[in-house]
């Protein structure tokens, strides 16, 4: 189908803006003078310089006319390209989660909550009533889609979210990771290409490799989250076939997408016909009063599939999780089945009997003030432990911080030292596709400030002034020997 007249205008206006042709906060054409050029009305040329502010191009001037935008995607832009995942970081990912379990390793890598901040006495007395009351619990099979009370309690959340839903919109999934595979699963065949935040959540590089799928990575900053300029830019170049986006608190950068970059971003969508994955874990844990409404409850083309779980706020063992698969929802159903057959029936029912008693509700209210009050307590601690030059995030909600180390320090390097004294930690390679992140890495906050804990973090930091000194003074050696 031709595209309307207005998109075509814009598109050509926008390749001469991405060439170089028409210079950052220079002036473009006038509205008269683009109306003759393309041969146009100048209603056509309007709703075209519309469309080019809403993607962030130019912006108009009051009385001077029509700007390039100072904010031009970097000339890497233009060489993104999709990529395959080589795994670098299986046996790093696998060490961190066994290392999770240690209760020797400082808990700072893997992002699981510190026990404690989880509901498992209520959900412990939950459990043993249910068992008590109906032993058969335990011998009967709940196939998908899963239960139905927990879907009615789940739909009844999302009105939160905007989201207005039937217990039959949603299928309840094995965590959130399990949500997202069946995502991509339902989205794309091996071989295409899907576009993912960068940095992005390690869960989601192992899934692209064991679907064979290729990546387009697209940098996510930490105020603004992903960068839809580029996402647009590589949308126009590519067959992106689907866009994984953690709309709140990104893992690992925390940052939370406004309420105009996500409607920019499903007009992106729908204009390139790619199917959004909106992965929800941490949406439950911002720290502003007020969420902003998910991709999925401005979706009118069901294009959004949304994904999430309790894995963060209830508890990360019980591996209950949901998906909301708009127009791929029976796909979703059906692969769920084949996969898993069913859900355990005993963790769907004390989760939906957690929400129905209102209990959430109130842990929430705590974990909220709990976690914000660790990440200004982590803040500080990094910032007087660590060199001079670190910087760390400011998440909006969530659990992680995001810590770019000096230039000098590889984080790999710390990684390995910090393991041997039994400080867990994830290195920033293991964000993305392309060996970035190579400075940075992310640590878990939702952890007991007790002394060992402080200890372990003021060791952390002794060892990334130890490693910048190395360097510091290799550099040095190296000036000053003889060539
Ligand atoms: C961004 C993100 N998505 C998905 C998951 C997986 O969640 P689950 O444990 O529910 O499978 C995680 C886990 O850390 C995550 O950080």
């Amino acid at each position: 189908m031709d595209q309307p007249l207005y998109e075509q205008v814009a598109q050509q206006i926008e390749k001469q803006i991405l060439a170089g042709t028409f210079l950052p906060n220079t002036r473009i054409p006038s509205l008269r003078k683009s109306s003759k050029q393309f041969n146009v009305s100048i209603a056509t040329v309007m709703q075209a310089f519309s469309l080019l502010e809403d993607r962030g191009l130019i912006k108009a001037r009051p009385q001077k006319g029509y700007f390039v935008q100072s904010h031009q995607p970097n000339s890497d832009a233009a060489q993104i390209t999709p990529k395959k995942y080589d795994g670098h970081m299986h046996r790093l990912l696998n060490q961190l989660l066994h290392a999770s379990q240690d209760k020797n390793i400082a808990p700072f890598g893997a992002a699981i909550p510190y026990s404690d901040f989880l509901p498992i006495k209520q959900l412990q007395r939950s459990v043993v009533r249910l068992m008590r009351a109906d032993p058969e619990i335990c011998s009967s099979y709940e196939f998908t889609p899963g239960s139905l009370e927990l879907r009615r309690q789940i739909a009844i959340r999302m009105l939160d979210t905007g989201c207005r839903l039937q217990a039959d919109d949603i299928t309840i999934t094995l965590g959130c990771q399990n949500a997202i595979m069946l995502a991509l699963q339902a989205t794309t065949q091996p071989g295409d290409t899907i576009a993912i935040e960068s940095p992005a959540y390690h869960g989601v590089l192992q899934a692209i490799e064991v679907l064979h799928l290729k990546a387009i990575e697209i940098p996510c900053s930490e105020d603004t989250g992903i960068d839809l300029q580029q996402l647009e830019q590589a949308a126009q170049q590519w067959p992106i076939k689907a866009c994984i986006v953690t709309p709140n608190n990104q893992n690992p950068t925390g940052a939370t997408l406004s309420s105009h970059a996500r409607q920019h971003l499903l007009n992106i969508a729908s204009r390139h016909d790619i199917a959004l994955i909106e992965d929800d874990v941490y949406g439950e844990l911002g720290y502003q009063e007020q969420r902003e409404a998910a991709l999925k409850a401005n979706d009118h083309e069901g294009r959004v599939l949304y994904c999430s779980s309790f894995s963060k706020s209830i508890a990360p063992g019980f591996r209950v999780g949901w998906i909301v698969g708009g127009r791929y929802q029976d796909k979703i159903e059906h692969y769920a089945y084949v996969q898993s057959l069913a859900i355990p029936t005993v963790t769907q029912t004390a989760i939906a009997h957690f929400l129905e008693h209102g209990a959430y509700d109130r842990h929430l209210r705590k974990t909220r003030q709990r976690y914000q009050a660790n990440l200004a307590r982590c803040q500080t601690l990094v910032l007087d432990a660590f060199p001079d030059g670190t910087r760390v995030s400011h998440p909006s909600g969530g659990c992680l911080l995001w810590v770019t180390l000096p230039d000098a320090v590889d984080a790999m390097q710390l990684y390995q030292q910090a393991m041997a004294q039994k400080i867990g930690l994830l290195p920033g390679l293991a964000f993305s596709l392309s060996n970035q992140f190579s400075h940075h890495l992310r640590l878990n906050y939702a952890v007991l400030w007790d002394q060992k804990n402080l200890q372990a973090l003021s060791d952390l930091g002794s060892l990334v002034h130890a490693l910048q000194n190395d360097v510091l003074t290799d550099n040095d050696i190296y000036q000053h020997s003889p060539t």
